[in-house]
């Protein structure tokens, strides 16, 4: 049976500055999408994840589909509206565009999404992170689905040996989607050589290659291209299907123990580790540090199942310790070198301008 798995993502309002939304504004949502499920939707499931609301959503209308983004689209105006009554800091944060116009890609909110065979048993996993952007999950994924000292699959699993195919957009290509697809373990090198740079290349989806099947869909929004100046992180959301012919959960996992340094953080502005954490975690220590949830769900003719916490589990604790110490850690060194993102990436205007005044004060001298 093919089904589609929608996530569509947006902050449109939180609590005591970018923390986490009210409890009424998530309500106000899950009503909404509750009144309007019918013969629309087969399931849904609604989270948070510091300050951003997702609305994860099975269907058989493909990626992309009209009815489906509207739906989310007046959500989360809906949602906006409680966030006005009840002064939520940055009411309707990421709807950018007035007028709804068929898609929500572009207009602010995060998009993930995927249409699949569903498989007899059908395992996956959603992510949600804030306070970070979508090249975040360039590290933990090109580990889990191309590295086996990440993925112990690629060499034990026969349906795996073939590996897997990458596509990866350059996000800083505005005007049209710019996208390049590499070969794992063939073009290992290339897909590194792209990888590394977080805030231009960032994966697309994933797909196996023994089958041609989706294993991986990721919201790649770049808010600040949309909107041309700063309106918040573009904190990216993605789907993940496990098992079989993809890397194990406990794979997919794996990399996320690394508590690696991405961009975000305070102001969308630093350098920070991103912190694996509960299911609905909010958010703390200089606006961050940039957190990453995850849900499991097994699905069956598009019903889900309730979620299991993937990081919920004592072995995660002691990693959030050692990730809290590299957050105070880079912390330390404040606005100097890479604590701070480079001036292209700043996400507010304030330092630039002041560069723009001192650069009339300087003087040459031979
Ligand atoms: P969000 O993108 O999560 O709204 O955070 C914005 C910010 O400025 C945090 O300091
Ligand atoms: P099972 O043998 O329990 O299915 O587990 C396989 C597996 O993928 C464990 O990582
Ligand atoms: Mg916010
Ligand atoms: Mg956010």
């Amino acid at each position: 049976m093919k089904i589609t798995i929608s996530v569509l993502k947006a902050d449109v309002g939180s609590i005591g500055g970018h923390l986490k939304p009210s409890l009424a504004l998530i309500e106000e949502i899950r009503k909404f999408i509750a009144e309007r499920a019918r013969g629309l939707l087969i399931d849904y499931y609604i989270s948070s994840t510091g300050d951003d609301i997702a609305i994860l959503c099975t269907h058989t209308r493909g990626p992309g589909d009209q009815k489906i983004h509207q739906l989310a689209w007046e959500a989360f105006q809906a949602g906006t509206t409680v966030a006005r009554k009840s002064g939520l800091y940055g009411a309707g944060q990421d709807l950018l565009k007035d007028a709804f116009s068929g898609n929500v890609r572009g207009l602010g909110p995060a998009v993930a999404e995927m249409e699949i065979d569903e498989r007899e048993s059908e395992p996956f996993i959603f992510f949600a992170a804030d306070k970070t952007d979508p090249g975040a999950y360039n590290l933990p994924f090109y580990l889990a689905f191309a590295d086996p000292m990440y993925c112990s699959g690629l060499i034990l699993s026969p349906k795996m040996s073939q590996g897997f195919k990458f596509r990866i957009i350059d996000v800083s290509f505005t005007e049209k989607t710019k996208v390049i697809e590499l070969v794992a373990p063939e073009e290992l090198y290339d897909i590194a050589v792209l990888l590394r740079d977080t805030e231009k290349y960032v994966i697309e989806s994933i797909y196996s290659r023994s089958t041609g099947n989706q294993a991986v869909a990721i919201s790649t929004q770049r808010l600040h291209n949309i909107a041309g100046k700063y309106t918040g992180k573009d904190d990216p959301v993605a789907i993940v299907r496990v098992q079989g012919e993809f890397p194990a959960t406990g794979e997919v996992l794996a990399p996320f123990n690394i508590g690696h340094y991405v961009a975000g953080f305070m102001r969308g502005s630093h350098i920070g580790p991103l912190m694996p954490c509960r299911l609905n975690a909010t958010i703390s220590y200089f606006d961050g540090p940039p957190v990453v949830t995850g849900a499991a769900f097994s699905m069956k003719e598009g019903k889900l199942t309730e979620p299991a916490d993937v990081f919920d589990h004592p072995y995660w604790d002691t990693i959030r310790t050692s990730v809290a110490q590299k957050a105070s850690e880079i912390r330390r060194q404040g606005f100097c070198g890479p604590s701070m993102l480079p001036i292209s990436e700043l996400e507010y205007g304030g330092v630039v301008e002041k560069l723009n005044q001192l650069e009339k004060r300087f003087t040459y001298t031979d």
